[in-house]
């Protein structure tokens, strides 16, 4: 079965910060968890290199667009690899295909009668790339996400019949059996775009009369394709719309939109509407998330308080800021993070808890098992296999699946803290004078437990599941006795193997920050 998942384009004006990287974190998760539960996926993440705002930041920084773009768009990718991201797909709106795509798009659409030409007036907010009108701002006339005061401009524009999909983008949206049903996630959310719908839409400007960094209407040279157009129309290029390739035909539609609130709109209104003009099917499901704010106040470089995802690894590593990042904020709303609640939730979850439940397994194991383990010799008791199994048959699964990862995050605590209690409980240490080989049993069914830990833990850190699997000493490839394990509906049939190995020494997977 295939899976499509999307994380928006990023605007080059500006390097990535822990805003981006949270998109793309959670995407990257869920892309792994569909491919353990053996998905074909296709996970397309990119840049947004168009526009008056991209231009006018390739000329503070005195360089031509192309040379900006070309820069800034390797740091996205950069920071992505750093952050183990497993893309399959990133795309530049500046590729010639791209060109192409949209090029076809906009001559479809007139053709099909959905552009006309008019006059316009209105205030552009650049930083949004979008028009306002006075009842959007705030009570200074200053746009609410960037605190700017739009400029009023007037100017002849290609326009698209936006109004005349109101009723069937409304009826799709309310309408669970709808055969072209949009989900939109989360509801409050969804209600929002029903709301506003309802209110009514006007038609909107696809065309710029005075920006020339960026793609020609096929037809009319002296304009640009408004750049949001252009942006949304990435979905079907990095599949190969353009020339009808067999990957759009396997891809399309796209199962999962990915995004935050901000750019809810454009992604459940007005990609639906340029969907259904030319003729193809509509996204599944559209997921938006909430905002973070550091020390309380929105992220931006115009506000000077970013964090970069550089920043974070150094402190963290990489698994940990992955596992950090999309823990601290649900997901549905917004959330407020500083360094000192990363550091607590690091030391909580990480450092004293999953950390120390790993090594003080292995110190066990090679304390009271003198020659090594050997799974032949060991009865091997799964009932704390299962118990750790029922944990997670909860309701892991639908967090996952409803991309609830803070509350995955959750059952995998609370897994780790059974693991750990259950040691308390059976004090081995004082067992050990008694009964040597009730000890090995235990410790060999918590050396098994740990592994059903690493199992759910791969998609938020997979350097550190495959890390905890080898110093176990586990037979086979983590990732594929994953895939089994969920495809068989969380249940071990064969058991787990631990070689009889020298265990590795944990030396602490993760060290306790001051
Ligand atoms: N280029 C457009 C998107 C076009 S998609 C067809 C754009 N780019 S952006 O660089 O501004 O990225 C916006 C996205 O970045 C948000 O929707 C969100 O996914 C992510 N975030 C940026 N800042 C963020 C926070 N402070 N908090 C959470 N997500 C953030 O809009």
């Amino acid at each position: 079965m295939k899976f499509y998942i999307t994380t928006p384009i990023f605007y080059v004006n500006d390097a990535p910060h822990i805003g981006h990287s949270y998109t793309v974190i959670i995407c990257d998760i869920i892309a792994r968890w569909k491919r353990l539960n053996n998905y074909d996926v296709l996970f397309s993440t990119g840049t947004d290199e168009h526009g008056l705002k991209i231009a006018m930041a390739a000329k503070t920084n005195g360089v031509i667009p192309e040379k900006f773009c070309d820069t800034i768009s390797m740091r996205f990718k950069k920071v992505w690899k750093l952050l183990n991201i497993s893309h399959t797909d990133f795309i530049r709106t500046t590729e010639y295909k791209h060109f192409m795509t949209v090029q076809k798009v906009i001559n479809i659409l007139f053709k099909n009668g959905f552009i006309y030409k008019r006059k316009y007036s209105g205030l552009y907010c650049t930083a949004c790339e979008r028009f306002y009108v006075k009842k959007d701002l705030d009570e200074n006339e200053l746009c609410y996400l960037h605190k700017i005061k739009p400029i009023p401009q007037s100017e002849q524009n290609y326009f698209f019949k936006l109004s005349n999909f109101k009723t069937a983008i409304l009826e799709r949206i309310i309408n669970f059996n709808h055969k072209e049903h949009i989900e939109i996630h989360p509801k409050e959310r969804r209600n929002e775009i029903i709301g506003k719908l309802k209110n009514g839409i006007d038609d909107i400007s696809f065309s710029r009369l005075s920006i020339d960094w960026g793609i020609p209407v096929p037809f009319d040279k002296t304009q640009t394709v408004y750049v949001w157009v252009d942006a949304l129309i990435n979905y079907i290029t990095v599949i190969g719309y353009c020339e009808n390739s067999n990957k759009f035909k396997k891809y399309w539609p796209v199962d999962v939109h990915l995004m935050a609130k901000d750019i809810l709109w454009f992604h459940s209104v007005i990609w639906p509407a340029i969907l259904m003009a030319i003729g193809l099917p509509l996204p599944k499901k559209i997921y938006s998330h909430g905002f973070f704010t550091l020390n309380g106040r929105k992220m931006s470089k115009s506000l000077g308080n970013i964090i970069s995802p550089e920043e974070l690894i150094n402190k963290y590593g990489v698994d940990a800021t992955r596992y950090l990042i999309v823990s601290l904020v649900p997901f549905d709303s917004d959330g407020d993070i500083s360094w000192e609640m990363l550091t607590l939730k690091y030391n909580n979850d990480l450092a004293n808890n999953l950390g120390n439940l790993l090594s003080r397994i292995i110190m066990m194991a090679k304390k009271y098992f003198v020659t090594g383990i050997c799974y032949r010799r060991v009865i091997n008791d799964l009932k704390l296999v299962n118990d750790i199994i029922k944990i997670f048959k909860e309701n892991f699964v639908q967090n996952m699946d409803n991309i609830q990862l803070h509350k995955a995050v959750e059952n995998l605590q609370k897994a780790i803290t059974f693991l750990n209690k259950q040691i308390e409980i059976d004090t081995p240490w004082k067992l050990i004078k008694t009964s040597k080989t009730k000890v090995e049993i235990y410790i060999y069914s918590y050396l098994q437990a740990m592994n059903i830990i690493a199992i759910h833990l791969l998609p938020f850190m997979p350097l550190t599941a495959t890390k905890i699997w080898h110093t176990i000493g586990t037979t086979g490839d983590i990732n594929e006795i994953a895939k089994e394990y969920f495809f068989n509906n969380l249940s071990i049939k064969t058991e787990l193997s631990i070689l009889n190995t020298e265990l590795e020494n944990p030396n602490s997977i993760f060290p306790r920050i001051y």
